[in-house]
């Protein structure tokens, strides 16, 4: 059916591989053709918008899920074959979606997580790396936000896994809780452990990633260490302005001095720079030139977000 993956080339050991995966549903591709390597003790970071495909590619990944075309392997092994048992043990699994029984208690439920391992981390040792010592007894029902996201992360680490999978562990958390899980995933990285995580925060992957994939429609568009794909975009500051009166030649934005790409979603335009100080008279003179004057300007050192935007046209999190 599929190719043998290829042998490791790198002097790295690699953790997981996947080569030529595609899964469709129904009239859907939502993986189309993907091929990915993740080094053993690295935190990789599948980046996208809504639907594209983050979970699906996960959920193959974790054996949850069969691709239509495609082979994966990790940590040495397939899925499929008779030692996935043993695989499963040296995983760890967040899903996007946690449904824990409401009624039990955190030490419960993880009690009961930790029974489905051979080996792996005392209850008590995960309830202090997650920090939920004054919730032990209380029943998930009653937990915050948060709280219910570090107990399912805290359920993926009881078996001390090698491999540690997270769909998008932050969404919806506020600040201090997102700050909460990141060291948790800094810890589990530092001791040695690799992690794949989904997101759509720029900033989450920017801060825990090693390498990121960036993808859209199924695809990675972009592939490398968060600082390698911002320089891909040739700039490093971006100006967001807006005028009073419409321009009437976007194009001559364009060609400006420093100019190297234009977005413009609904009145804002966004324009990404290499230098700043040639970019910004330039750009008031021609807006001058246009007829036309500055309502709001800002500037910022360009995102993982900018380059999301100059591959697609689009904003990540407006899909
Ligand atoms: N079980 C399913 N049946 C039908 N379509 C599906 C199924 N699962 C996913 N899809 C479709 O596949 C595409 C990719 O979905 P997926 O959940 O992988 O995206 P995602 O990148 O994880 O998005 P999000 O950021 O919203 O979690 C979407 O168009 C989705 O509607
Ligand atoms: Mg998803």
């Amino acid at each position: 059916m599929s190719t043998q993956v290829s042998a490791v080339v790198s002097a790295q050991r690699v953790a997981l591989r996947c080569e030529g995966l595609v899964k469709r549903f129904a009239d859907v591709t939502a993986v189309d053709g993907l091929d990915l390597k993740v080094f053993g003790g690295e935190c990789f970071g599948l980046l996208g918008p809504n639907g594209a495909g983050k979970t699906t590619t996960v959920e193959i990944l974790e054996g949850l899920t069969m691709p239509d075309e495609g082979e994966v392997e990790l940590l040495g092994q397939r899925w499929n074959s008779s030692d996935d048992r043993a695989l499963r043990e040296r995983i760890g699994v967040q899903l996007q979606e946690t449904q824990l029984a409401e009624k039990v208690t955190v030490v419960e439920t993880l009690r009961l997580f930790r029974s489905f391992y051979k080996r792996g981390h005392s209850v008590e040792e995960v309830i202090r790396t997650v920090a939920l010592e004054e919730k032990r007894n209380a029943r998930v029902g009653k937990l915050s936000g948060g709280q219910k996201q570090r107990l399912a992360v805290a359920c993926a680490l009881v078996s001390d896994p090698e491999l540690l999978f997270l769909d998008e562990p932050t969404t919806g958390l506020d600040p201090q809780a997102r700050l909460s899980l990141w060291d948790i995933v800094e810890k589990f990285r530092d001791g040695g452990g690799t992690i794949l995580l989904t997101t759509h925060y720029m900033e989450e992957a920017a801060r825990l990633c090693d390498r990121v994939a960036i993808m859209d429609h199924g695809k990675v568009i972009a592939l490398g260490t968060p600082a390698e794909l911002i320089e891909s975009l040739g700039a490093d500051q971006v100006i967001e302005f807006s005028v009073a009166t419409a321009l009437t030649n976007d194009d001559a934005l364009t060609n400006l001095p420093a100019v190297k790409h234009l977005h413009k979603r609904a009145e804002i335009y966004a324009l990404t720079v290499s230098e700043i100080g040639v970019a910004l008279p330039a750009l008031l003179a021609e807006i001058k030139q246009q007829q036309s004057e500055v309502v709001t300007l800002t500037t910022h050192q360009a995102t993982l977000e900018d380059v999301f935007v100059s591959l697609t046209g689009r904003m990540l999190r407006d899909g």
